[in-house]
């Protein structure tokens, strides 16, 4: 938790920006996995965390602008919750550690809200779908339509600018985040499960104090995107593609992506195709600075990747117009990164358009570029990530060539070759400076040299 202050300052800015109606913060409830009491990892709602600090389940804040105060809504600890969990800090004490004076039971919420004008974020969990449902008398389908655009705007405006103490904490992600790709890239041998790894990664987030930021991604079969299975063996001669990070005790995240040979050293092929993702990665990051439109950004690395892919006579033609037309992104088909802080993708709860696009921006609608979460102008103050990849996804290549899709700027007869290459994606976590950039972190191992003197360890 910050300070007192932190907490009050944040709030004071954003009530700046109204004039009347109450402002209605959700926190999240525990969330039974396979019954009510056996409850998935408790985590707060991030904006509630952001403007009250208090990581504790069934809480609700309002600012009501029209009477000028601030009130925190939460039961105090019964005898029976300090038998079976302990005790802890009143509810007024924690309420007074975050500048909130006044506390009332939660059941009066209801009341506090009717006939008022109500701004509310929208609402992803089911237990928050149905009560503010309830308590507003909207329809759960017209929740998301009916949320407050000018709260979502405001929030996003402020929760978009990293402060120093929020940078620490994030530095502090990234630490632990170091020591479990580090890690990955030492214990790998052949013969393990891909689980083996997940599993001790996974421990040494929660040794360092706080859990995962998102479920482990690792596997030999890195062109999946999002893979959350980790049944396979490792072999001789295949790839790792490992996507995890840290969340700290404070709930800042951090999210890398590096990919290892299970060798002890890359294959030329792989070598080839690493250095295309490297370069693509490490060329957008010198670019980056106040003012840089990430749309561009995200060009540049498609740039970058087809003219590699080129050289390897894997695609052919003009490459501004592979990249214009999204020939690229039979290869490249997500986008080169997101915000992140409180949460992995920073405020998606809120509308992915509201936080990486403007009215200069508009997202895309080709397949692939549609996928960048982040297109607009960066700014000083803004953290985000740059994940670059080459994935060779057989379904998409075979329904590609069946269709004959941009057989001008794609060699399909020499990509059937290449079917069982996996993938290769890079990721750091960088901070936008007045000047230009910092990355976030102890650098972890990223060329191949590195990669393999690790591997060798
Ligand atoms: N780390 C997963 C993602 O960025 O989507
Ligand atoms: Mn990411």
């Amino acid at each position: 938790m910050f300070s007192k202050d932190t907490y009050t300052n944040r709030r004071k800015i954003l009530k700046q920006s109204f004039q009347s109606g109450i402002l209605l913060f959700l926190g999240n409830d525990e969330t039974g996995m396979n019954y009510k009491s056996n409850t998935y990892p408790f985590r707060q709602d991030s904006n509630f965390l952001y403007y009250f600090g208090i990581d504790q389940p069934h809480l609700i804040a309002i600012i009501d602008i029209d009477e000028g105060n601030t009130i925190l809504f939460g039961n105090e600890l019964t005898m029976e919750d300090i038998v079976w969990m302990g005790d802890q800090p009143s509810l007024s004490d924690l309420a007074t550690a975050v500048g909130v004076h006044e506390v009332k039971p939660y059941n009066k919420i209801s009341t506090y809200l009717q006939s008022r004008t109500v701004h509310f974020l929208p609402p992803y969990r089911a237990k928050n779908k149905i009560n503010l449902s309830k308590w507003l008398d909207i329809p759960i389908s017209n929740l998301q339509s009916q949320a407050s655009i000018p709260f979502i705007k405001s929030i996003v405006k402020q929760r978009s600018i990293k402060t120093t103490e929020e940078i620490e904490e994030m530095e502090k992600a990234l630490s632990t985040t170091h020591q479990m790709h580090t890690t990955a890239m030492q214990i790998a041998k052949v013969g393990m499960t891909e689980a083996e790894i997940a599993g001790i990664v996974e421990g040494i987030a929660i040794s360092a104090g706080g859990r995962l930021a998102y479920p482990v991604i690792l596997s030999k079969d890195g062109q999946i995107l999002h893979n959350h299975h980790h049944h396979n063996i490792l072999q001789e001669g295949q790839l790792i593609l490992g996507d995890f990070g840290a969340e700290t005790a404070s709930c800042y995240a951090g999210d890398i992506t590096r990919t290892f040979p299970v060798s002890k050293t890359f294959t030329t092929l792989q070598k080839d195709i690493y250095n295309i993702v490297l370069a693509a990665e490490m060329q957008v990051i010198e670019q980056l600075k106040p003012r840089v439109s990430y749309r561009t950004m995200h060009d540049l690395a498609s740039t970058i990747i087809v003219d590699g892919l080129k050289e390897l006579g894997l695609m052919k033609g003009t490459t501004d117009d592979a990249v214009e037309l999204g020939a690229h992104a039979l290869f490249f088909p997500h986008g080169l990164g997101h915000m992140i802080g409180l949460d992995v993708h920073d405020m998606e709860d809120l509308g992915e358009n509201y936080v990486g696009y403007d009215e200069q921006t508009q997202r895309s609608t080709l397949f692939g570029t549609a996928y960048l979460r982040l297109g607009r102008q960066l700014q000083s103050g803004f953290v985000l990530t740059v994940e670059p990849g080459i994935y060779f996804i057989p379904q998409l290549i075979d329904q590609w060539k069946a269709e004959q899709k941009f057989t001008d700027f794609i060699n399909y007869d020499k990509l059937e070759s290449y079917k069982t290459f996996g993938g290769i994606r890079i990721e750091d976590n960088v901070l936008i400076t007045e000047t230009g950039h910092r990355v976030l972190g102890p650098p972890i191992a990223k060329t191949i040299e590195a990669i393999e003197a690790l591997r060798q360890s």
